[in-house]
């Protein structure tokens, strides 16, 4: 069992000037940032990343919006922290994201949806290792 989960700032948030605001939340949680990295995905990358929605509706414009402007990937340690992580950001779509979560604060839409959270261990180790080397996550 892990005590580190993954996120990613999404485009809308970093361009709207949410990246500060979020980060606090984060802290505030109790959540300690191992790595970070502020960066821009190609879209074989986001493609990549989002591999496992490939046969879903959505995945073509996701892939185009995660492309669209930079994020920041982080890798975020705590006791629990998969699931309270998920708690902390609230549901896929801001309209159903409990008061005070960080979707119901900073989301657009369902897709413009603010930060990405891992939802399993077994993810939130392949999602971190897709952005960060073995020695930036030690
Ligand atoms: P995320 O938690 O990063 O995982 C998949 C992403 O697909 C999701 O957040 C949204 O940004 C995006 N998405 C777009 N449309 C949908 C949808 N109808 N259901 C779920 N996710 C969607």
């Amino acid at each position: 069992m892990t005590n580190r989960t993954f996120t990613m700032i999404k485009p809308d948030a970093v361009a709207n000037g949410h990246i500060g605001p979020i980060l606090a939340k984060i802290n505030e949680a109790g959540f300690r940032i191992v790595a970070m990295k502020y960066t821009h995905l190609e879209p074989e990358k986001a493609g990549f990343f989002y591999a496992v929605h490939k046969e879903r509706p959505f995945y073509k414009d996701l892939v185009k919006y995660m492309s669209s402007g930079p994020i920041v990937a982080a890798i975020l340690e705590k006791e629990n922290a998969v699931e309270d992580f998920r708690k902390l950001i609230g549901a896929t779509d801001p309209s159903k994201a409990a008061p005070g979560t960080i979707r119901n604060l900073f989301a657009k839409s369902i897709e413009a949806n603010a930060v990405h959270g891992s939802d399993s261990d077994e993810n939130a180790e392949i999602e971190g290792s897709f952005f960060f080397s073995q020695m930036e996550r030690f």
